[in-house]
Formats: structure tokens, sequence, C-alpha cells
């Protein structure tokens, strides 16, 4: 028998909820726009920064790094999800470029509201969309130049440029291309891995240093150590240098108040082997991973062998790379093979003690960057890293002019095409090159300008080198020294793009029953 056929069949499970068509795109859209929203007034030089702080300990963080400030936030709804995931991606690529490329994404669909509400179907905005963004890699592929050690030091600053390290910015821009030209191998690869970055608490940013070599936050374990051995036989230890067993063979029952005494004694005469056995094969210098029993300690330094313990896996891992030694678990393990050479020094830093190992052969730095208090030298460090893994990528790619200048020479270029289109793909084109707008008028708004006047200065204007001042002013930023590799921007457009038509491709939200977020979104709490 048939049922009935008005009857409803119900294929979800009872308390999902489900919204369709123009309202679950609008919902995606307004969640996405609200999330470039939130990081759009710290675009620029003049952006401004955030603060953001963690509900349940009132952990702050300041900062300025679009990536870092989606990170924190407790973000629910799905497709502002989506957005950061396009800063996310453009940080993991590029290291910069992370708030150009959410704003970017939010402009994408508030151009694209504009032309859903005209009755173009979405499927006509991808189309559009994936047209302008080939025609804009393109174009961009025409143009930047190779760049000189000098160019250099200016993507550097310019990455620089809106955070709380911009007072320092010569120095650390300085500070960047050493690094990386120290680094830099015969072939041209830069193995940022080489390069350490430690962050110490006290003096200002511009007393930040490059040291050549490996530092490591650590002193010599014993006053009669020596301090510094040129030419040093290095011993690398990733087990601990002390007797292990002794808890679990506590249980041995004693009768005899002497074999305390002599199960002591042996314990003694097992570290004086263990030092002695390092000593043997000319030993200078062990960084040792674990605990360094202090008995042995003192029978290393009866050897005039130096000793350090409790190093981080990342410092010896640096330190293998650096002295060519191998980890060695054993003492009665270690051949010449396993040994390192280097010379170490001791070193001071402020209040900090420190030991710096460097080597003839193989080259490694550290940067040691300062800050007043931890909250601006942990943001120093933010930008310092964005900085050196922005001059890396330019060394092996283009670079462009920055402050909007290219961003408003592709909308231009797009425009042209878009009118040859003459379709409804055109008018997504057209769309597209508005978007890209978005980079210069929010560059002019947080300047305090009028971004209309911007604009309309920026349409007339020519070349690819043309784009919004630190004073809102529209001049050359090549010759005020505004540059960016070409990836930050190719990225950007290529993540932003992806992201929007995501979002725009999707008509039906069904959210699961218990699912975060579900439904209509409520940004209102966020931050703008
Ligand atoms: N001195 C300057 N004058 C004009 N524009 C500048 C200057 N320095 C940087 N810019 C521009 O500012 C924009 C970058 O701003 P900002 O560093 O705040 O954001 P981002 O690089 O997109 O993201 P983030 O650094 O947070 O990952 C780029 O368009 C860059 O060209
Ligand atoms: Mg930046």
């Amino acid at each position: 028998m048939m049922g009935n056929p008005n009857q409803p069949i119900f294929i979800l499970k009872e308390g999902t909820e489900r919204v369709k068509g123009r309202p679950a795109m609008s919902a995606n859209i307004n969640a996405a726009k609200a999330t470039a929203e939130a990081v759009r007034t710290t675009l620029g030089p003049l952006g401004m920064d955030k603060m953001l702080v963690q509900g349940n300990t009132g952990e702050t963080t300041i900062t300025n790094d679009g990536a870092t400030i989606l990170r924190e936030i407790d973000i629910e709804h799905p497709a502002a999800r989506l957005i950061i995931e396009v800063s996310k991606n453009q940080e993991e690529s590029c290291f910069d470029g992370t708030t150009s490329a959410v704003v970017l994404t939010g402009a994408l669909l508030e151009k694209s509201e504009d032309l859903l509400a005209q009755q173009i179907h979405p499927t006509v905005i991808c189309r559009g969309f994936r047209k302008a963004e080939k025609l804009a890699q393109e174009e961009l592929d025409k143009i930047g130049w190779d760049c000189s050690l000098e160019d250099l030091r200016r993507v550097a600053g310019t990455a620089l440029t809106g955070k709380s390290a911009e007072s320092a910015s010569d120095t650390l821009s300085s500070i960047c291309v050493d690094a990386i030209s120290a680094v830099k191998d015969k072939d041209g690869t830069i193995n940022t891995d080489n390069i350490k970055v430690l962050n110490f608490e006290g003096g200002t940013s511009l007393e930040s240093s490059l040291e050549l070599g490996v530092l490591i936050e650590k002193e010599k374990l014993h006053s009669e150590m020596p301090p510094s051995v040129n030419d040093a036989s290095i011993l690398l230890m990733n087990k601990a240098l002390e007797i292990k067993d002794t808890k679990f063979d506590a249980q041995l029952s004693i009768t005899d108040p002497s074999q305390i005494n002599d199960f002591l004694a042996q314990e003694e005469a097992a570290l004086k082997d263990m030092a002695a056995s390092i000593g043997l094969h000319g030993v200078n210098v062990v960084f040792c991973q674990k605990e360094i029993d202090d008995l042995c300690i003192h029978y290393l330094a009866k050897l005039g062998i130096t000793a350090y313990k409790r190093i981080k896996q990342s410092d010896m891992d640096a330190l293998a790379r650096l002295t060519g030694a191998k980890f060695v678990s054993k003492v009665d393990e270690i051949t010449d093979e396993e040994l390192g050479l280097g010379h170490v020094s001791a070193v001071e830093f402020g209040e900090h003690h420190c030991t710096l190992v460097r080597s003839d052969s193989a080259t490694s730095v550290t940067v040691c960057l300062r800050g007043a208090t931890s909250h601006s030298s942990m943001e120093v460090e933010r930008a310092f890293d964005d900085a050196l893994g922005v001059t890396s990528i330019a060394f092996s790619n283009k670079v462009i002019a920055g402050g909007g200048a290219v961003h408003s020479h592709l909308a231009r270029h797009l425009r042209k095409e878009s009118i040859k289109d003459g379709s409804r793909v055109g008018m997504a084109i057209e769309a597209f090159a508005s978007a890209l707008e978005s980079i210069p008028r929010t560059l002019a708004e947080n300047a305090g300008l009028d971004p209309v006047d911007t604009l309309i200065a920026l349409r007339k204007a020519e070349g690819t080198t043309h784009g919004v001042g630190v004073d809102g002013e529209i001049i050359d930023m090549v010759e005020e020294g505004v540059i960016e590799p070409r990836k930050v921007v190719s990225n950007a457009i290529g993540c932003a793009t992806e992201s929007a038509i995501m979002i725009l491709r999707i008509d039906d939200v069904i959210s699961m029953k218990g699912a975060k977020g579900a439904g209509m979104p409520d940004m209102s709490g966020m931050m703008g």
C-alpha cells in the first residue's frame, strides 16, 4: 500500500537545525564579514593593536598580527572559522599579510552581496571570481623585480611597520638581513632552522643584537670549570648522568650500617667512572639534555671538563647541526665519531648568563631580541619572526610595491578586462576589482583619511608603484621604501578567492545536534 504522498519525510535526526537558500548564504557572508571587520583596524602602518584577554586566566596578549588575533579569539560560527583558515594558510606560507588576506576575503563577500541582490546567481559570481583571480595572478606575474640587499632590508622594514617593533625597525631589519645572509648556503638556499631567536626581557628593542653561533641560556655548572674553551671536543648526552636505579634498588634490606656506606661508596665510584669515561675520550665540554648528578659534576670539574645540564631539545639539535656531534645516551658508547668540534664561551646579556657555541665549519646565528616588558618583547618576537620569514621569501622571490599600490594596479587592470567581457561574469570581475581596492581603502581609513578621495586619486594613478603613504598621500611606494615579496600578495589573493568561493557555494547549513555555532550567527560580541 502506498503511503500518504503529503506526509513529510524526515531524513534528519531530531534536533538537527537546517538553514537553506539565501538566509543560509547571508548568515555565512555576515559571519565572514564580521570576522574580517575584527581585524580591519589593525591593517597598515597606522593600524591599531588589539588587547586579547583570556576569559579564564585573564592572561593578556597585545598584538597587531591578524593571524594571532584570530587564533586567540574564540570564534564559533563555522563560516567565520573558514576565514581563520585563510589567515592560517597565509601565515604558514608567507608569514605576513594575514590581515590583508582576511580583509580581502571579507571584501569579496561584501561585493558579492551586491551581485546577489541583483539576482546574479552565486555560480556566476564564482565563475567571475575565478576568472578575475586568474587575470590578476597573470598580471602579477608580470610585475616585480629581483631584490638587492638594500631591498631586502626594506622588505623586513615593511613587515615590521605598524607593529610595536617599528621603533627599532632599522636595527631589526638589519639583523634580519644579516641573519639570513649568514645562514645562506652556497646554492642560495636559506635554512631558517639555523637562525635561533631568543627573547630577553629588559632593555629596549634597539639593543637587540645578532650573535654568530648558537646561544644557550645556561651557564657552566661548577665554578672550577673553564668558562671558555677554544677548539673544544664536544659531547652531546641525551640521557642523564646519574645513577638511575637507586629508587628501585632502595628495597635492599640493610642489616648493618656499614652496608649503607658501602652502597654510597659504590655509587660514588660509579659516578667517578662516568666522569672518567668522558675524560678518556678527550672531551672538553659536555652538553647534557637531562640531569647531571652533583658528584659527577664535581668529578667533571676536577678533570677540567666544562658541563651544562638540562639543555632544551631544540638547542641540542642546533648544537648537533653546528658542531657535527651525535647524541650519545651511555658514557661507554662514546667514540671519537660521536664528538663534535666548536668554540665555547661564556657571555653576559644584561643579567642573563649564557653560553655561546661557535664553529669554523658551519654557521648558525642567534638573534637576541630585547623588550622592556614580557608583553612587548613577545610582540617584538612575533613581528621579528614574520619579518624573518618574509625576508627569506624575498630572497628567492620577486618583490613589488606595498601600500596597496599593486592592489590598485590590479583593480585598474581587471576593470578594463570586465568591460571587455561585457557579461554577468564581467560584473563579477568588476566586483573583484572593487574588492582588491579594500586594501588601499582600509589603509586610507586607518590613516584617518577619506577613503573615497584616496580611491579616486589611485584610480587616476598609473604604473604599479603608487600607493597610500603613511600620511595618506598617494606616493611612489618604491621611493618610500615600502616593498614586499610578490608571493605575499599572490598567496593572499589566491586564498581569499578560494574561501570566498567556498562560502558562496554553500546554500544549505545542516547543523547536527550539539554542534557549536549552529544556525544564525551572533557576532555581536566581536571586536570591531
Ligand atoms: N610605511 C608604509 N607605508 C604605507 N603602507 C605600508 C607601510 N608599511 C607597510 N605598509 C602596508 O601595510 C600593509 C600591511 O599591514 P599589516 O602588516 O598591518 O597587515 P598584514 O601584513 O596584512 O598582516 P599581518 O602583518 O598582521 O600578518 C601592506 O599592504 C603594506 O604594504
Ligand atoms: Mg604585516
